[in-house]
Protein backbone atom coordinates (compact mmCIF):
# COMPACT_ATOMS: atom_id res chain seq x y z
CA UNK A 1 0.00 0.00 0.00
CA UNK A 2 1.44 3.22 -1.17
CA UNK A 3 1.41 5.74 2.08
CA UNK A 4 1.14 8.77 0.05
CA UNK A 5 -0.85 9.44 -3.45
CA UNK A 6 0.96 12.24 -5.39
CA UNK A 7 -0.53 14.98 -7.55
CA UNK A 8 0.62 17.61 -9.85
CA UNK A 9 -1.23 20.70 -10.47
CA UNK A 10 0.81 23.50 -12.67
CA UNK A 11 3.34 21.39 -12.71
CA UNK A 12 3.96 20.94 -8.95
CA UNK A 13 3.66 17.68 -7.25
CA UNK A 14 1.89 17.23 -4.20
CA UNK A 15 2.03 14.35 -2.15
CA UNK A 16 -1.29 13.18 0.21
CA UNK A 17 -0.59 11.00 3.32
CA UNK A 18 -2.66 7.88 2.57
CA UNK A 19 -5.11 7.15 6.00
CA UNK A 20 -6.33 3.20 6.07
CA UNK A 21 -8.92 2.71 8.45
CA UNK A 22 -9.38 -0.77 10.14
CA UNK A 23 -11.59 -2.35 7.42
CA UNK A 24 -8.85 -1.10 5.25
CA UNK A 25 -10.47 1.88 3.84
CA UNK A 26 -8.49 4.57 2.09
CA UNK A 27 -8.33 8.09 2.92
CA UNK A 28 -6.35 10.82 1.25
CA UNK A 29 -4.90 13.61 3.79
CA UNK A 30 -5.74 16.81 2.31
CA UNK A 31 -5.48 18.93 5.46
CA UNK A 32 -2.44 20.53 4.86
CA UNK A 33 -2.91 20.50 0.96
CA UNK A 34 -4.16 24.50 0.30
CA UNK A 35 -1.16 25.38 1.99
CA UNK A 36 0.53 24.13 -0.13
CA UNK A 37 -0.88 24.42 -3.55
CA UNK A 38 -3.00 27.16 -3.15
CA UNK A 39 -5.94 24.65 -4.16
CA UNK A 40 -8.76 23.28 -2.45
CA UNK A 41 -10.94 20.00 -3.03
CA UNK A 42 -14.75 19.98 -4.14
CA UNK A 43 -16.82 17.50 -3.10
CA UNK A 44 -20.84 18.65 -3.65
CA UNK A 45 -22.72 16.68 -1.08
CA UNK A 46 -19.28 15.38 0.57
CA UNK A 47 -20.29 12.12 -1.29
CA UNK A 48 -16.42 11.34 -1.49
CA UNK A 49 -14.89 13.35 1.55
CA UNK A 50 -14.46 11.91 4.85
CA UNK A 51 -15.27 14.19 7.64
CA UNK A 52 -13.57 12.81 10.54
CA UNK A 53 -11.65 9.35 11.91
CA UNK A 54 -14.50 7.49 14.06
CA UNK A 55 -14.77 3.92 16.00
CA UNK A 56 -18.44 4.38 16.47
CA UNK A 57 -20.02 2.40 13.44
CA UNK A 58 -18.55 0.90 10.15
CA UNK A 59 -21.10 1.04 7.23
CA UNK A 60 -20.18 -1.35 3.72
CA UNK A 61 -22.17 -0.14 1.47
CA UNK A 62 -21.40 -2.93 -1.57
CA UNK A 63 -21.60 -5.35 0.93
CA UNK A 64 -24.43 -4.15 2.88
CA UNK A 65 -22.73 -4.14 6.29
CA UNK A 66 -23.16 -2.12 9.35
CA UNK A 67 -21.53 -2.67 12.48
CA UNK A 68 -22.53 -0.61 16.13
CA UNK A 69 -18.62 -0.69 17.54
CA UNK A 70 -17.85 -4.04 15.74
CA UNK A 71 -21.36 -5.92 16.77
CA UNK A 72 -23.16 -6.90 13.54
CA UNK A 73 -26.22 -5.30 13.41
CA UNK A 74 -28.49 -8.60 12.89
CA UNK A 75 -27.14 -10.14 15.90
CA UNK A 76 -27.67 -6.49 18.15
CA UNK A 77 -31.05 -6.13 16.24
CA UNK A 78 -32.21 -9.89 17.03
CA UNK A 79 -30.49 -10.09 20.94
CA UNK A 80 -29.91 -7.19 22.39
CA UNK A 81 -32.29 -4.16 24.13
CA UNK A 82 -31.99 -0.29 23.23
CA UNK A 83 -30.56 0.22 26.14
CA UNK A 84 -27.63 -1.68 25.91
CA UNK A 85 -27.09 -0.97 22.20
CA UNK A 86 -27.48 2.63 23.40
CA UNK A 87 -24.57 2.29 25.74
CA UNK A 88 -22.39 0.61 23.49
CA UNK A 89 -22.98 3.04 20.60
CA UNK A 90 -21.64 6.09 23.86
CA UNK A 91 -19.03 4.16 25.91
CA UNK A 92 -18.12 2.09 23.39
CA UNK A 93 -18.30 -1.78 24.99
CA UNK A 94 -21.47 -3.45 25.78
CA UNK A 95 -22.48 -2.56 29.71
CA UNK A 96 -21.83 -5.33 32.17
CA UNK A 97 -24.97 -6.44 34.11
CA UNK A 98 -24.44 -4.13 36.61
CA UNK A 99 -23.37 -0.79 34.28
CA UNK A 100 -26.83 -2.00 32.35
CA UNK A 101 -29.11 -1.47 35.42
CA UNK A 102 -27.75 1.56 36.42
CA UNK A 103 -27.83 2.82 33.01
CA UNK A 104 -31.48 1.36 32.90
CA UNK A 105 -32.28 3.24 36.04
CA UNK A 106 -31.26 6.85 34.91
CA UNK A 107 -33.10 6.72 31.98
CA UNK A 108 -36.00 5.44 34.03
CA UNK A 109 -35.87 8.41 36.91
CA UNK A 110 -34.75 10.98 34.41
CA UNK A 111 -37.76 10.13 32.40
CA UNK A 112 -40.15 13.15 34.09
CA UNK A 113 -40.09 16.90 32.66
CA UNK A 114 -39.55 19.49 34.75
CA UNK A 115 -43.37 20.99 35.21
CA UNK A 116 -42.77 24.08 34.05
CA UNK A 117 -41.33 22.72 31.22
CA UNK A 118 -45.22 21.46 30.58
CA UNK A 119 -46.04 24.94 29.75
CA UNK A 120 -44.41 25.43 26.36
CA UNK A 121 -46.34 22.44 25.17
CA UNK A 122 -49.12 25.32 25.83
CA UNK A 123 -48.12 27.85 23.29
CA UNK A 124 -47.73 25.03 20.40
CA UNK A 125 -50.58 24.61 17.97
CA UNK A 126 -52.12 20.96 17.94
CA UNK A 127 -51.21 20.94 14.27
CA UNK A 128 -47.66 21.78 15.30
CA UNK A 129 -45.45 19.25 13.51
CA UNK A 130 -43.82 16.50 16.52
CA UNK A 131 -40.41 17.09 14.97
CA UNK A 132 -40.50 21.00 15.41
CA UNK A 133 -41.83 20.54 19.13
CA UNK A 134 -38.76 17.56 19.94
CA UNK A 135 -36.25 20.11 18.15
CA UNK A 136 -37.82 23.34 20.78
CA UNK A 137 -37.97 21.15 23.70
CA UNK A 138 -34.44 19.49 23.21
CA UNK A 139 -33.27 22.99 23.10
CA UNK A 140 -34.61 24.06 26.23
CA UNK A 141 -33.81 21.48 28.04
CA UNK A 142 -30.40 23.92 28.03
CA UNK A 143 -32.15 26.44 30.23
CA UNK A 144 -33.17 24.04 32.59
CA UNK A 145 -29.75 22.56 32.97
CA UNK A 146 -27.35 25.19 32.36
CA UNK A 147 -24.58 23.11 34.16
CA UNK A 148 -24.33 21.11 30.99
CA UNK A 149 -21.74 23.56 29.99
CA UNK A 150 -19.63 22.23 33.16
CA UNK A 151 -18.35 18.79 33.04
CA UNK A 152 -21.19 16.62 33.54
CA UNK A 153 -22.00 15.53 30.79
CA UNK A 154 -22.92 12.25 31.77
CA UNK A 155 -25.55 13.35 33.80
CA UNK A 156 -26.82 15.35 30.90
CA UNK A 157 -26.64 12.88 28.03
CA UNK A 158 -28.52 10.43 31.02
CA UNK A 159 -31.48 13.26 30.91
CA UNK A 160 -31.68 13.55 27.09
CA UNK A 161 -31.74 10.39 26.52
CA UNK A 162 -35.12 9.47 29.36
CA UNK A 163 -36.72 12.89 28.24
CA UNK A 164 -36.85 12.72 24.61
CA UNK A 165 -39.08 9.99 24.34
CA UNK A 166 -41.39 11.71 27.13
CA UNK A 167 -41.57 14.95 24.82
CA UNK A 168 -41.93 13.04 22.65
CA UNK A 169 -45.21 10.90 23.82
CA UNK A 170 -46.50 14.81 25.42
CA UNK A 171 -46.02 15.89 21.52
CA UNK A 172 -48.57 13.08 20.45
CA UNK A 173 -50.95 13.81 23.34
CA UNK A 174 -50.91 17.21 22.54
CA UNK A 175 -51.83 16.84 18.81
CA UNK A 176 -54.93 15.04 20.51
CA UNK A 177 -56.19 17.04 23.02
CA UNK A 178 -55.38 14.48 25.72
CA UNK A 179 -53.62 14.58 28.84
CA UNK A 180 -49.93 14.10 29.11
CA UNK A 181 -49.55 10.61 30.84
CA UNK A 182 -46.58 10.03 32.81
CA UNK A 183 -43.67 7.47 33.01
CA UNK A 184 -44.27 4.24 35.27
CA UNK A 185 -40.67 3.46 36.46
CA UNK A 186 -41.54 -0.21 36.65
CA UNK A 187 -41.53 -0.45 32.53
CA UNK A 188 -38.69 -0.61 29.56
CA UNK A 189 -37.72 2.18 27.74
CA UNK A 190 -39.72 0.90 24.73
CA UNK A 191 -43.00 -0.49 26.96
CA UNK A 192 -42.87 3.14 28.77
CA UNK A 193 -43.18 4.81 25.56
CA UNK A 194 -45.62 2.96 24.29
CA UNK A 195 -47.25 3.51 27.61
CA UNK A 196 -47.31 7.26 27.81
CA UNK A 197 -48.45 7.56 23.87
CA UNK A 198 -51.53 5.38 24.47
CA UNK A 199 -52.54 5.35 28.22
CA UNK A 200 -55.39 7.78 29.18
CA UNK A 201 -55.98 8.87 32.74
CA UNK A 202 -58.58 6.45 32.76
CA UNK A 203 -57.71 3.25 31.60
CA UNK A 204 -54.03 2.23 31.55
CA UNK A 205 -52.81 0.70 28.37
CA UNK A 206 -51.31 -3.02 28.34
CA UNK A 207 -48.48 -2.74 26.41
CA UNK A 208 -48.10 -5.78 23.79
CA UNK A 209 -45.09 -7.70 24.26
CA UNK A 210 -44.99 -7.55 20.46
CA UNK A 211 -45.24 -4.10 19.90
CA UNK A 212 -42.52 -3.90 22.72
CA UNK A 213 -39.97 -6.15 21.07
CA UNK A 214 -40.54 -4.34 18.03
CA UNK A 215 -39.91 -0.88 19.11
CA UNK A 216 -37.01 -2.53 20.71
CA UNK A 217 -35.82 -3.40 16.80
CA UNK A 218 -36.65 -0.66 15.03
CA UNK A 219 -35.02 1.75 17.89
CA UNK A 220 -32.04 -0.52 17.24
CA UNK A 221 -31.79 -0.45 13.52
CA UNK A 222 -31.89 3.60 13.66
CA UNK A 223 -29.29 4.22 16.49
CA UNK A 224 -26.65 5.31 14.08
CA UNK A 225 -25.28 5.54 10.54
CA UNK A 226 -22.17 6.74 10.90
CA UNK A 227 -21.45 10.58 9.02
CA UNK A 228 -25.49 10.96 8.14
CA UNK A 229 -26.60 14.54 7.41
CA UNK A 230 -28.44 14.67 10.81
CA UNK A 231 -25.51 13.28 13.00
CA UNK A 232 -22.88 15.03 10.61
CA UNK A 233 -25.06 18.38 11.73
CA UNK A 234 -24.45 17.61 15.58
CA UNK A 235 -20.87 16.96 14.94
CA UNK A 236 -20.62 20.37 13.01
CA UNK A 237 -22.80 21.99 15.84
CA UNK A 238 -20.87 20.72 18.41
CA UNK A 239 -17.55 20.87 16.64
CA UNK A 240 -18.04 24.85 18.27
CA UNK A 241 -18.45 24.08 21.54
CA UNK A 242 -22.08 23.93 21.82
CA UNK A 243 -23.73 22.46 24.36
CA UNK A 244 -24.94 18.81 23.92
CA UNK A 245 -28.66 20.31 23.79
CA UNK A 246 -27.89 22.25 20.83
CA UNK A 247 -26.56 20.04 18.97
CA UNK A 248 -28.61 17.63 18.88
CA UNK A 249 -31.64 19.62 18.80
CA UNK A 250 -29.87 20.96 15.12
CA UNK A 251 -29.89 16.83 14.93
CA UNK A 252 -33.72 16.75 14.69
CA UNK A 253 -34.15 19.47 12.39
CA UNK A 254 -31.83 18.19 9.63
CA UNK A 255 -33.10 14.55 10.36
CA UNK A 256 -36.97 16.30 9.81
CA UNK A 257 -36.11 16.74 6.31
CA UNK A 258 -38.13 14.01 3.26
CA UNK A 259 -34.82 13.24 1.78
CA UNK A 260 -33.69 11.86 5.13
CA UNK A 261 -35.65 11.03 8.16
CA UNK A 262 -38.64 12.97 7.22
CA UNK A 263 -38.80 9.77 4.26
CA UNK A 264 -40.60 7.51 6.11
CA UNK A 265 -43.63 9.37 6.78
CA UNK A 266 -43.24 10.38 2.80
CA UNK A 267 -43.29 6.27 2.21
CA UNK A 268 -46.79 5.94 4.06
CA UNK A 269 -47.85 9.17 2.50
CA UNK A 270 -46.91 7.95 -1.50
CA UNK A 271 -48.41 4.14 -0.41
CA UNK A 272 -51.91 6.13 0.82
CA UNK A 273 -51.98 7.93 -2.49
CA UNK A 274 -50.75 4.65 -4.78
CA UNK A 275 -54.21 2.86 -2.99
CA UNK A 276 -55.81 5.80 -3.17
CA UNK A 277 -55.53 6.18 -6.98
CA UNK A 278 -56.50 2.60 -7.62
CA UNK A 279 -53.14 0.84 -6.72
CA UNK A 280 -51.27 2.03 -10.32
CA UNK A 281 -47.89 1.14 -9.35
CA UNK A 282 -46.77 1.50 -12.10
CA UNK A 283 -47.80 4.98 -12.73
CA UNK A 284 -45.23 6.14 -9.90
CA UNK A 285 -42.90 4.06 -10.60
CA UNK A 286 -42.88 5.73 -14.18
CA UNK A 287 -43.06 9.37 -12.22
CA UNK A 288 -40.51 8.04 -10.52
CA UNK A 289 -38.08 7.67 -13.23
CA UNK A 290 -39.32 10.77 -14.95
CA UNK A 291 -36.70 13.16 -14.99
CA UNK A 292 -39.39 16.12 -15.77
CA UNK A 293 -41.74 14.96 -12.62
CA UNK A 294 -40.15 15.84 -8.85
CA UNK A 295 -41.70 12.95 -7.49
CA UNK A 296 -39.57 10.23 -6.53
CA UNK A 297 -40.01 6.97 -4.54
CA UNK A 298 -39.44 7.47 -0.97
CA UNK A 299 -38.28 4.95 1.05
CA UNK A 300 -35.50 3.83 -2.30
CA UNK A 301 -32.06 4.64 -2.61
CA UNK A 302 -28.90 5.71 -0.02
CA UNK A 303 -25.74 7.84 -0.51
CA UNK A 304 -23.75 4.57 0.78
CA UNK A 305 -25.49 1.17 0.21
CA UNK A 306 -25.33 0.44 -3.20
CA UNK A 307 -26.82 -3.25 -2.94
CA UNK A 308 -29.18 -3.32 0.13
CA UNK A 309 -29.97 -1.65 3.36
CA UNK A 310 -29.40 -4.59 6.01
CA UNK A 311 -31.97 -2.51 7.95
CA UNK A 312 -34.52 -3.16 5.42
CA UNK A 313 -34.10 -6.29 5.28
CA UNK A 314 -34.50 -7.17 8.58
CA UNK A 315 -37.49 -4.28 8.75
CA UNK A 316 -38.75 -6.72 5.97
CA UNK A 317 -39.38 -9.67 7.66
CA UNK A 318 -39.72 -7.58 10.98
CA UNK A 319 -43.13 -6.10 9.42
CA UNK A 320 -44.73 -9.41 8.25
CA UNK A 321 -43.83 -11.26 11.29
CA UNK A 322 -45.86 -7.94 13.66
CA UNK A 323 -48.61 -7.64 11.44
CA UNK A 324 -48.88 -11.50 11.28
CA UNK A 325 -48.99 -11.85 14.87
CA UNK A 326 -51.24 -8.97 15.55
CA UNK A 327 -53.61 -10.08 12.79
CA UNK A 328 -53.28 -7.01 10.84
CA UNK A 329 -54.04 -6.95 7.05
CA UNK A 330 -52.81 -3.54 6.16
CA UNK A 331 -53.16 -3.46 2.34
CA UNK A 332 -49.93 -0.62 2.08
CA UNK A 333 -47.60 -3.49 2.85
CA UNK A 334 -48.98 -5.60 -0.37
CA UNK A 335 -48.66 -2.40 -1.94
CA UNK A 336 -45.20 -1.89 -0.47
CA UNK A 337 -44.30 -5.44 -1.38
CA UNK A 338 -45.09 -4.93 -5.28
CA UNK A 339 -43.69 -1.53 -5.49
CA UNK A 340 -40.63 -3.57 -4.22
CA UNK A 341 -40.73 -5.81 -6.74
CA UNK A 342 -41.66 -3.32 -9.75
CA UNK A 343 -38.85 -1.23 -8.70
CA UNK A 344 -36.31 -4.06 -8.33
CA UNK A 345 -36.80 -5.39 -12.03
CA UNK A 346 -36.88 -1.98 -13.35
CA UNK A 347 -33.82 -1.03 -15.51
CA UNK A 348 -33.58 2.59 -14.02
CA UNK A 349 -33.50 1.50 -10.53
CA UNK A 350 -31.39 -1.79 -11.10
CA UNK A 351 -28.85 0.54 -12.89
CA UNK A 352 -28.96 2.88 -10.40
CA UNK A 353 -28.44 1.06 -7.26
CA UNK A 354 -31.99 1.93 -6.25
CA UNK A 355 -33.02 -0.33 -3.01
CA UNK A 356 -35.88 -0.09 0.11
CA UNK A 357 -33.56 1.60 2.71
CA UNK A 358 -34.25 1.58 6.19
CA UNK A 359 -37.45 4.24 5.64
CA UNK A 360 -39.68 2.22 3.35
CA UNK A 361 -41.03 -0.67 6.22
CA UNK A 362 -40.28 1.06 9.03
CA UNK A 363 -43.84 3.24 8.75
CA UNK A 364 -45.77 0.06 8.50
CA UNK A 365 -44.87 -1.30 11.38
CA UNK A 366 -45.27 1.97 13.16
CA UNK A 367 -48.99 2.13 11.56
CA UNK A 368 -49.44 -1.33 13.07
CA UNK A 369 -48.33 -0.16 16.92
CA UNK A 370 -51.16 2.99 16.04
CA UNK A 371 -48.43 5.70 16.04
CA UNK A 372 -49.98 8.64 13.97
CA UNK A 373 -47.66 9.22 10.12
CA UNK A 374 -46.66 12.79 11.55
CA UNK A 375 -45.25 10.51 14.41
CA UNK A 376 -42.81 8.77 12.57
CA UNK A 377 -39.62 11.20 12.02
CA UNK A 378 -39.92 10.81 15.88
CA UNK A 379 -39.60 7.86 15.56
CA UNK A 380 -36.57 7.56 13.76
CA UNK A 381 -35.06 10.41 15.80
CA UNK A 382 -35.34 8.44 19.67
CA UNK A 383 -33.56 5.58 18.06
CA UNK A 384 -30.84 7.58 16.22
CA UNK A 385 -30.12 9.94 19.59
CA UNK A 386 -27.82 7.57 21.15
CA UNK A 387 -25.66 7.67 17.93
CA UNK A 388 -25.40 11.34 17.97
CA UNK A 389 -24.44 11.83 21.57
CA UNK A 390 -22.04 9.48 20.46
CA UNK A 391 -20.91 11.06 17.77
CA UNK A 392 -21.09 14.71 20.10
CA UNK A 393 -19.07 12.97 22.89
CA UNK A 394 -16.50 11.62 20.12
CA UNK A 395 -15.58 14.99 18.90
CA UNK A 396 -15.56 15.94 22.23
CA UNK A 397 -13.09 14.03 23.51
CA UNK A 398 -10.99 14.64 20.42
CA UNK A 399 -7.68 16.03 21.24
CA UNK A 400 -6.52 17.35 17.88
CA UNK A 401 -10.88 18.48 17.40
CA UNK A 402 -11.16 21.65 15.67
CA UNK A 403 -14.29 23.91 14.88
CA UNK A 404 -15.74 22.80 11.14
CA UNK A 405 -15.07 25.02 8.74
CA UNK A 406 -15.32 24.05 5.20
CA UNK A 407 -14.37 26.19 2.49
CA UNK A 408 -15.72 27.29 -1.03
CA UNK A 409 -15.51 28.00 -4.47
CA UNK A 410 -16.62 31.75 -4.96
CA UNK A 411 -18.37 32.05 -8.37
CA UNK A 412 -20.11 35.82 -7.77
CA UNK A 413 -19.25 38.99 -9.48
CA UNK A 414 -15.96 40.30 -9.10
CA UNK A 415 -14.74 43.83 -7.43
CA UNK A 416 -17.07 46.48 -8.39
CA UNK A 417 -18.12 50.19 -6.97
CA UNK A 418 -20.88 51.20 -4.74
CA UNK A 419 -23.55 52.80 -6.72
CA UNK A 420 -25.58 55.30 -4.68
CA UNK A 421 -29.24 55.27 -4.81
CA UNK A 422 -30.05 58.25 -6.94
CA UNK A 423 -28.19 56.67 -9.72
CA UNK A 424 -29.76 53.39 -9.74
C1 LIG B 1 -31.95 7.95 5.32
O1 LIG B 1 -27.08 8.83 4.96
C2 LIG B 1 -27.69 7.95 5.70
O2 LIG B 1 -27.13 7.03 6.24
C3 LIG B 1 -29.18 8.21 5.84
C4 LIG B 1 -29.95 7.14 6.62
C5 LIG B 1 -29.54 7.10 8.08
O3 LIG B 1 -29.70 6.03 8.71
O4 LIG B 1 -29.15 8.17 8.61
O5 LIG B 1 -29.74 5.87 6.04
C6 LIG B 1 -31.45 7.43 6.63
O6 LIG B 1 -31.96 9.14 5.14
C7 LIG B 1 -32.34 6.97 4.25
C8 LIG B 1 -32.76 7.66 2.90
C9 LIG B 1 -34.21 8.14 3.03
N1 LIG B 1 -34.56 9.01 1.87
C10 LIG B 1 -35.40 8.56 0.92
O7 LIG B 1 -35.91 7.44 0.89
C11 LIG B 1 -35.72 9.62 -0.13
C12 LIG B 1 -35.65 8.99 -1.52
N2 LIG B 1 -34.26 8.71 -1.84
C13 LIG B 1 -33.52 9.67 -2.53
O8 LIG B 1 -33.90 10.99 -2.47
C14 LIG B 1 -32.02 9.40 -2.62
O9 LIG B 1 -31.86 8.10 -2.98
C15 LIG B 1 -31.16 9.70 -1.41
C16 LIG B 1 -31.39 11.07 -0.88
C17 LIG B 1 -31.44 8.70 -0.33
C18 LIG B 1 -29.70 9.55 -1.84
O10 LIG B 1 -29.43 10.60 -2.70
P1 LIG B 1 -28.02 10.70 -3.49
O11 LIG B 1 -27.02 9.77 -2.94
O12 LIG B 1 -27.68 12.14 -3.58
O13 LIG B 1 -28.37 10.11 -4.90
P2 LIG B 1 -28.87 10.98 -6.10
O14 LIG B 1 -30.00 11.85 -5.66
O15 LIG B 1 -27.68 11.60 -6.73
O16 LIG B 1 -29.50 9.85 -7.07
C19 LIG B 1 -28.69 9.16 -8.00
C20 LIG B 1 -29.63 8.85 -9.15
C21 LIG B 1 -30.32 10.09 -9.72
O17 LIG B 1 -30.66 9.79 -11.07
P3 LIG B 1 -29.60 10.28 -12.25
O18 LIG B 1 -29.34 11.76 -12.01
O19 LIG B 1 -28.37 9.42 -12.05
O20 LIG B 1 -30.34 9.99 -13.53
O21 LIG B 1 -30.70 8.01 -8.67
C22 LIG B 1 -31.93 8.71 -8.80
C23 LIG B 1 -31.59 10.18 -8.95
O22 LIG B 1 -32.62 10.85 -9.65
N3 LIG B 1 -32.69 8.43 -7.57
C24 LIG B 1 -33.99 8.20 -7.52
C25 LIG B 1 -34.27 7.93 -6.18
N4 LIG B 1 -33.15 8.03 -5.45
C26 LIG B 1 -32.17 8.35 -6.32
N5 LIG B 1 -34.94 8.17 -8.48
C27 LIG B 1 -36.19 7.87 -8.09
N6 LIG B 1 -36.55 7.59 -6.79
C28 LIG B 1 -35.61 7.62 -5.82
N7 LIG B 1 -35.95 7.34 -4.55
Amino acid sequence: MDNAAKMSLNGQEFELPVVVGTENEIGLDISRFRGESGAITLDSGYANTGSCLSSICFIDGEKGILRYRGYPIEQLAQRATFSEVSYLLMNGELPTATENAQFRDGLTYHSMLHEDMKKFFEGFRHTSHPMAILSAMISTMSTYYPEVEEDDIERNIIRLMAKAKTVAAFAYKKSIGHPFVYPKNELSYSANFLHMMFSVPTESYDVDPILEDALNVLLILHADHEQNCSTSTVRMVGSSGANLYASVAAGVSALWGPLHGGANQKVIEMLEQIRDDEGDLQKYVDRAKDKDDPFRLFGFGHRVYKNFDPRATILREQCKKVLDRLGVDDPLLGIAQQLEKIALEDEYFVKRNLYPNVDFYSGIIYRAMGIPTKMFTVMFALGRLPGWIAHWKELREDPKGRINRPRQIYTGYQERDYVPLAER
